[in-house]
């Protein structure tokens, strides 16, 4: 128990310290990783104004916020995540479980029959810290994103996810691949250099 309480001090400060938190906090976004989405759409140009987005793990909102500065008043953000979040102005937020099929049903009816242009993921599950367990979740989690982004997506849309690099990363990206025009991962630099994340970002679906 000690053990568990040093580690959890040790990441209570290093949070505390990092830039990125205090960013977050002096800027008003819910989340360190709003800049992650950030920094993947400057590179991208991914989500524009008028779009649909539709953000899948989005607890606690700093995606979402990102998404609704980037789409304007004209566009429209779905969110969802199996944690309840706060309320955002124009989010329009469902909470479930991902991998339920009810809450895809939820979700989808929901999107309705306009199609939707980018789809984001942060989804991660709860790591349990042993690779054979959560390497196989994550990688469910991306391949259900990746499901109701063929289900969802107009043609030319786009899908943001974050994978874990290891086992079934290759398969994912080769699926990738089949269903989109370009693929590719990033980094950002808001992801910890030590964490086996990165960002799947496909575009031009249906190409
Ligand atoms: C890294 S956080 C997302 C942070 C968010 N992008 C932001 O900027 O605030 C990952 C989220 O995925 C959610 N998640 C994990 N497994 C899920 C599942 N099966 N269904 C729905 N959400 C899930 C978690 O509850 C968590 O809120």
């Amino acid at each position: 128990m000690a053990k568990k309480r040093s580690s959890s001090r040790a990441w209570l400060r290093e949070h505390h310290a990092d830039p990125y938190v205090q960013l977050a906090l002096k800027e008003g976004y819910r989340s360190r990783a709003c800049y992650k989405l950030k920094e993947i759409n400057e590179k991208d140009r991914l989500i524009k104004p008028g779009m649909t987005v539709l953000d899948l793990g989005s607890a606690p909102g700093g995606w979402s916020q990102v998404a609704v500065e980037l789409v304007g008043n004209s566009g429209r953000v779905i969110a969802s995540d199996i944690l309840p979040m706060d309320s955002l102005a124009d989010v329009e937020f469902i909470q479930g479980d991902f991998t339920e099929d009810a809450v895809l049903e939820r979700l989808l009816a929901t999107i309705g029959s306009a199609p939707v242009d980018v789809v984001l993921s942060d989804m991660a599950p709860n790591m349990s810290g042993l690779t054979a367990v959560d390497q196989p979740r994550s990688i469910h989690l991306v391949e259900l994103a990746l499901d109701l982004a063929s289900q969802s997506l107009g043609d030319g849309g786009c899908l943001v996810s974050k994978v874990f690099q290891g086992e079934g990363f290759e398969s994912l990206m080769k699926q990738a691949r089949s269903q989109f025009d370009r693929v590719l991962t990033r980094k950002p630099r808001a992801s910890r250099p030590r964490s086996r994340e990165v960002y799947l970002v496909a575009s031009g679906f249906g190409g």
